[in-house]
């Protein structure tokens, strides 16, 4: 699953003992050559969704790690991109590695997705690949957040999988990931939050109409569509309903 570059099976352990935002911040650097990062087809089938939909103004990339989903922001934006996450870290590498020779400009915050530090400047959030480290109770919080900081009439977009059936080992293998976990968060502490399978599409469509979008989704072609006709991957478009414009970043 790793590349020789990867992280040592010891390392990810030290990792995995770890709080989340410390654990990322000891992958940083070798996080880009890990399974964990947003695959390139995912961020590129995103790209073509969002370029069909914009331009956009200001766009924020959630949980943005080493810059996965900044870099496809900056493909769709035209005036500013920002990168929010807490790990010091990854905001270390994403600041190094994606181009900052805008436009538009590109801005690095450390913060908490559960508390984020803007006013509603936003006409695009995105997210990859972090929401199994948000506990179900924890999204009406976070979809309020990002809620607040778009503009009327601004979207939250992310790429969401169809849920895995028992007859496909992939299935398995988050069970049985999620389940170590359960058991690692009974008996240490700090806990490391990362379940795979606590995101799902019924609820999380749920908990963002609760949280005032208006929420529709779109098949990604190039994934295909599983046994029974339904999209493998969708992008997920919630849209802040339409007010008075508000201010831009500085
Ligand atoms: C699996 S990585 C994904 C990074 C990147 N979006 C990608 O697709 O490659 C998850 C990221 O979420 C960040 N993260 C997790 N919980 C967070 C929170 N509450 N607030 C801000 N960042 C958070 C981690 O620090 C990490 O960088």
């Amino acid at each position: 699953m790793f590349s020789p570059h990867g992280p040592t099976l010891r390392e990810l352990a030290v990792q995995a003992l770890s709080s989340v935002e410390h654990g990322y911040d000891l992958l940083a650097p070798k996080f880009d050559h890990t399974p964990f990062r947003t695959p390139d087809a995912v961020l590129d089938a995103v790209a073509a969704a969002l370029a069909d939909m914009g331009p956009f103004d200001h766009g924020l990339d959630l949980c943005c790690g080493t810059g996965a989903g900044t870099d496809v922001l900056r493909t769709v934006c035209r005036e500013s991109v920002t990168g929010v996450d807490f790990s010091a870290g990854m905001l270390a590498v994403g600041r190094e590695q994606v181009r900052s020779d805008g436009p538009p400009r590109v801005a690095w915050v450390r913060g908490d997705a559960r508390a984020l530090p803007f006013g509603p400047v936003f006409d695009l959030v995105v997210s990859f690949g972090a929401f199994g480290h948000f506990l179900p109770g924890e999204l009406p919080g976070l979809f309020t957040q990002i809620h607040s900081v778009l503009r009327p009439g601004g979207r939250f977009a992310f790429p969401i999988g169809a849920p895995l059936r028992p007859a496909s080992p992939w299935y398995w293998a988050l069970l049985g990931f999620d389940t170590a976990m359960r058991v690692r968060n009974t008996l240490w502490r700090p806990p490391f939050v990362m379940y795979y399978r606590a995101f799902r599409f019924g609820d999380v469509r749920r908990e963002l109409t609760r949280a005032g979008f208006t929420v529709e989704h779109r098949a990604l072609p190039d994934f295909g569509r599983g046994p029974d006709g339904s999209p493998r991957c969708r992008l997920m478009v919630a849209t802040r309903g339409s007010g008075a414009p508000q201010a831009s970043p500085a």
